[in-house]
């Protein structure tokens, strides 16, 4: 028989409950009857405390569990049983009470908490609203302004705070002993939560939620939700609990629900990748970045501020001197933004040196190269690097297109030679692709996973093609905008069908704003590998070469009125585009928003497939976390490989292929788009 995750330990009149099911105590199946059962088992005594093993209180539901059909017993029937028990339940919490543990809690007639306990219902998180109570409990139990916080918001309150909500009774360090105290003098048992009246609070409150909510939401519909099914709770319990319910489980099967808790899952599996297992991480304290650029100074300033130390190596003393000023430009902004204080930044500029001597960086772990793309400029980086680091030390390029094969030609010990490819700004954006050549070492791979989560980064591991997997998946996105605006779509149409899409900005305005450069540079390296058959659109050269280079230079896909940055449609531009079709002999036709939209997903999807097919990436995960962290896919569609799988490969391959028919010879069709 297997062993219940819930005991009951009778202490005299006192009984105590322990919930034990490691990771979280999470509510699962098991969890929630043993619970049920423990309440039959402690009728008759005074009083029973409800209290966790291991790290947290109860942290969760289980989420394995929400694409099937909810089991008995449901969660709203195991609080409203712990809220009629005739022996009144004392939660006694610690670590995390999240979700469906703080509807738990809510159900007990007190609540006790260990210092630095948080509370919060992350539902909204995964496109869920509580099921079982937390929106109808939650604004009676705190008041309204910090359940729209914990509901709508996703945000953790802690214990000092919610004690000042009445949100906890008693806030102790050691909360089993605080329980021992509390029961020995019980005060009278407080009004269930579920009866009580909401306090009063401004009536406009929920109606300026509303406003910022949609304003902040990104077209994720779940803060809505929330925020709908609060406004509930001020109707009779009875009323509400049952359509909050129905809600939740509706909101379960949902399209937004089920990317947002893919996307949850996916984070987790693109951290452990089959290639690190059994790999120990080496420590890393000291690094080295060379080249204090754009992105060398955002990578140092993101290592600093993780707590290693880093020496900046720079061309000469001159550059090395302007790049500490770029590395110090950040620290004030982050300053400035208050993420740390002015002792914070001195602390952390206290581990930082710019040099252009080498010798300085002998004794690093690992060195980052940042310099220049060009492949004999980060050769002979790296071959200064081999000669005055130690033997192990981790090399590193940040290189965005070349081959690292070629860049680590000739390196001694070639198994410490990694990708570790940043996205700009380097220390804001989430994505970090580690790129393995076939040389690099398990080891020094899970070393550069756990930088990347020192550094807070989503790491995503990817094998060595043109533009490793963003890049790759960017071009042809990219070739996709490109071919429509060749066939009849004008860069307006393609922007505002991808915004719909859920992306912050459509390709061509994204272009003018990073520059029409590094594309244009790509195509010249590219030029002499492509196929004279594949469909080339080179009026983008013609942009370029007309100085339409993008925003800072005022025009590029739109134009750009002084000091404007709004993108405004270009006349010249588009007759541009009509007369190079009509060049070419394409008659040109409309593409509805729904068409671009497919067409292009099916092209990601497809380009994705060809990356998993290729072991470039490991699985599909890595390449819709590269896309939701590096590109602004929308994390409330899970990625190009989810949405394809949710439609059907039978329909993104068939796309794929019509979208590969038309123009010949210029794709490559991925296994999964021929096969279905
Ligand atoms: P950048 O031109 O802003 O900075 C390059 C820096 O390297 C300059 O400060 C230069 O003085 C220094 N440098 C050049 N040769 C050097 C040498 N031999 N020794 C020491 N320092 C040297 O360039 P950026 O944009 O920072 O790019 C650097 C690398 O990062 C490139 O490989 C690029 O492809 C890659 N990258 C760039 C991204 C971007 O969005 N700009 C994104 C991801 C990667």
């Amino acid at each position: 028989m297997l062993s219940t995750p819930v005991s009951v330990r009778m202490d005299g009149d006192v009984a105590w409950v322990e919930i034990d099911s490691p990771p979280v105590n999470a509510t699962s199946t098991a969890v929630r009857a043993g619970v049920m059962s423990a309440i039959e088992q402690v009728q008759g005594a005074r009083v029973a405390v409800l209290i966790c093993a291991g790290k947290t209180w109860v942290a969760g539901g289980d989420m394995s569990e929400f694409d099937r059909p909810a089991e008995e017993p449901h969660l709203p029937d195991v609080v409203q049983a712990l809220e009629d028990s005739a022996t009144p339940f004392v939660a006694a919490m610690h670590g995390t009470v999240l979700g469906g543990g703080f509807e738990i809690a809510m159900g007990c007639a007190w609540r006790i908490a260990a210092a630095g306990t948080r509370f919060g219902l992350p539902e909204v998180n995964v496109g869920l609203i509580p099921g079982a109570g937390g929106t109808q409990r939650a604004p009676r139990l705190v008041g309204m302004e910090p359940a729209i916080d914990l509901a709508c918001r996703g945000k953790m309150i802690e214990a000092s705070t919610m004690l000042g909500y009445g949100g906890v009774d008693v806030v102790a360090e050691d909360v089993r002993a605080a329980a021992t105290d509390f029961v020995t003098s019980l005060p009278e048992r407080p009004k269930a939560v579920s009866q009580r009246d909401v306090p009063p609070f401004e009536a406009q409150i929920l109606e300026e939620t509303k406003a910022s909510l949609q304003a902040k939401s990104k077209g994720q519909k779940s803060p809505l939700e929330n925020l709908k099914a609060l406004g509930w709770a001020m109707e009779p319990f009875a009323k509400g609990q049952p359509k909050e319910r129905a809600l939740h489980l509706a909101l379960r099967q949902s399209e937004e629900s089920r990317a947002l808790r893919y996307a949850f899952f996916a984070e987790r599996a693109v951290a452990r990748p089959d290639a690190i297992s059994g790999a120990k991480a080496r420590s890393v304290s000291n690094v080295a970045v060379v080249g204090g650029g754009l992105m060398g100074a955002g990578i140092a300033w993101a290592c600093l501020n993780a707590g290693l130390s880093v020496v900046l190596i720079e061309r000469d003393a001159e550059q090395a001197q302007a790049a500490e000023g770029r590395v110090a430009a950040l620290g004030q902004g982050a300053l400035k933004r208050g993420k740390l204080d002015a002792a914070g930044l001195a602390a952390t500029l206290a581990g930082f040196t710019a040099t252009a001597d080498y010798a300085d960086a002998a004794k690093v772990d690992l060195a980052i190269e940042a310099v220049f793309e060009d492949l004999d400029a980060k050769r002979a980086v790296f071959a200064q690097l081999d000669a005055a680091l130690g033997p192990d030390a981790i090399l590193a390029t940040n290189t965005s297109y070349l081959d690292p094969e070629l860049i680590f030609e000739g390196i001694s010990n070639p198994a410490r030679c990694v990708g570790l490819h940043f996205f700009s700004p380097a220390h804001i954006m989430k994505l970090l692709e580690i790129v393995r050549t076939p040389a690099t070492s398990a080891e020094v791979l899970a070393t550069g996973f756990a930088l990347g989560k020192r550094l807070r980064k989503v790491s995503v591991l990817s094998g060595i093609c043109d533009g490793f997997i963003g890049n790759r998946m960017l071009a042809a996105y990219r070739r996709e905008m490109e071919y429509l605006l060749a066939d009849g779509a004008l860069p307006h149409e393609v922007d505002t069908a991808m915004r719909a899409a859920g992306y912050p900005m459509g390709p061509c305005e994204l272009q003018d704003l990073t520059g029409l450069q590094i594309a244009w540079a790509n195509r010249k390296r590219q030029a002499a590998d492509r196929s004279e058959e594949e469909r080339y659109f080179d009026l983008f050269d013609d942009l370029c070469e007309a100085g339409r280079l993008g925003q800072r230079a005022g025009k590029g896909w739109y134009r750009y009125n002084d000091g404007d940055r709004t993108p405004k449609r270009d006349p010249e531009v588009e007759e541009m585009i009509v007369a190079w079709s009509a060049k070419h002999g394409i008659i040109r036709r409309s593409f509805s928003m729904e068409e671009i939209q497919t067409r292009i997903l099916a092209v990601l999807a497809n380009e994705g497939a060809r990356i998993v097919e290729e072991g470039i990436a490991e699985r599909a995960e890595d390449v819709d976390m590269v896309q939701i962290h590096g590109y602004g896919f929308p994390r409330r569609r899970g990625g190009v490989m989810h949405l394809a799988a949710e439609r059907g490969w039978d329909h993104v391959g068939a796309t794929m292929r019509q979208v590969a028919e038309e123009s010949p010879k210029s794709w490559v069709l991925s296994k999964a788009a021929e096969d279905n």
